[in-house]
């Protein structure tokens, strides 16, 4: 079959692991016989450095004329970036939020699954790892504090900033469907994360998460606050399957969630709208500090690419051998440095990305 994916390499090292998870995808090409047609998309400061702004309708255009996107990831050092000295509204995040946004990606999976090979890399006590952990972060991704009102006033010499946090009952409906249809296919239990004993755009989802909770009698569902939430995925991350929240502490929750799997350089995602379509891409970010250097982990990109091939293009088979392949390349003791531990094999970006091609 031929399919049309996107690309946006973008910003630091997003280069360096789109370029791995494209030999991955081309080995899946060449063993099971199907064409993968891309269309390069700029985002970010990629796109601010030729057009002068993060995203252009154009790209917006491209993506949707796509059966998937792939994207690395963007933004750039602020201290150092010229991308910092422009208004937020042209700064690389704000490319993400609006394409985010013009695609209407309000479902964020984020799965954080612990390697039995990678045990030494997460920073628990094997007593709190246990028999491990398998989870995934359902987040909301076109509502709440990214995209409500956003203002900086001045009166009488005092500078007020103002974020609006505000949801509505049809945007967290949505959300909280999609996460109890995963919760139907894995362990059957929704955590839904909120901060409902404070703010009142929780209050509003916990009912509404209730209400949709009805229409899965075999799901278990329970309420956690925030902050409780984010010491139990450290304290017990093998309690968790499907955590339910909005975006921010999604945003927040999912950074700690994948330092528990051994490395932010292992956790894949996908932003999904309500059709087959989706955007794909690592959790992590441009990771300036190491861009260029051949040290990125490809894996969490690789993975993000093996979650278009089941999500968007129906491609599970494939799929499967992307994630076995990674499974036999990090039992077979390779790793980047983000992942090392004694005894192990240490690899570059690209050495990764050939073995994962070459297991597939
Ligand atoms: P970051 O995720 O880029 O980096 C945090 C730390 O994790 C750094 O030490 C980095 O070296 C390390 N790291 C990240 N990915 C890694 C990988 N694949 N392999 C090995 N190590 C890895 O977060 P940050 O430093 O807070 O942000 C840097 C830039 O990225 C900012 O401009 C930020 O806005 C942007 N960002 C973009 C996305 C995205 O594109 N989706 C996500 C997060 C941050
Ligand atoms: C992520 C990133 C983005 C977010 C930033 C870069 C806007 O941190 O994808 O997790 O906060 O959603
Ligand atoms: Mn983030």
């Amino acid at each position: 079959m031929e399919y049309k994916i996107a690309l946006i390499p973008g910003d630091g090292i997003g280069p360096e692991i789109v370029r791995e998870a494209r030999k991955v995808l081309d080995a899946v090409c060449s063993k099971y016989g199907h064409k993968f047609i891309y269309s390069e998309v700029l985002l970010g400061g990629a796109s601010i450095d030729v057009h002068g702004v993060p995203l252009t309708e154009e790209a917006v255009e491209t993506a949707k004329a796509s059966d998937a996107v792939l994207m690395g990831s963007i933004g750039g050092d602020a201290k150092t970036s010229p991308w910092y000295k422009l208004e937020p509204s042209r700064r690389p995040e704000a490319g993400l939020l609006a394409i985010r946004k013009a695609l209407n990606l309000f479902a964020n999976l984020r799965p954080a699954y612990l390697y039995q090979e990678l045990k030494a890399a997460c920073p628990l006590k094997e007593e709190v790892i246990g028999e491990g952990f398998d989870m995934i972060i359902v987040r909301e991704l076109t509502g709440g504090l990214y995209f409500g009102e956003r203002k900086t006033v001045e009166e009488n010499g005092i500078k007020t900033a103002v974020d609006t946090l505000s949801y509505n009952e049809n945007e967290i409906r949505r959300i909280a469907v999609k996460a109890f249809d995963i919760a139907m296919k894995r362990k059957k239990k929704v955590t839904s994360v909120d901060k409902a004993n404070v703010l009142d755009s929780s209050r509003l989802w916990r009912k509404v998460v209730e209400e949709v909770a009805k229409d899965y009698p075999e799901v278990t569902l329970e309420h956690m606050l925030v902050d409780n939430c984010a010491m139990q995925l450290v304290h017990n991350p093998g309690q968790f399957d499907v955590i339910l929240t909005e975006n921010m502490f999604g945003d927040i929750l999912s950074d700690e969630a994948s330092m528990v799997t051994g490395s932010i350089g292992m956790l894949s995602s996908a932003s999904l709208n309500d059709t087959k379509f989706g955007l794909y891409e690592p959790s992590h970010g441009s990771a300036p500090d190491i861009a260029g250097q051949n040290k990125a982990n490809p894996i969490a990109t690789i993975l993000s690419a093996a979650m278009m091939l089941r999500y968007s293009l129906d491609l599970d088979r494939e799929a499967d051998a992307v994630e076995a392949a990674v499974q036999k390349v990090l039992t077979e003791g390779y790793r980047t440095g983000d992942i090392m531990s004694e005894g192990c094999r240490p690899v570059g970006t690209a050495e990764m990305g050939d073995l994962i091609a070459a297991a597939v």
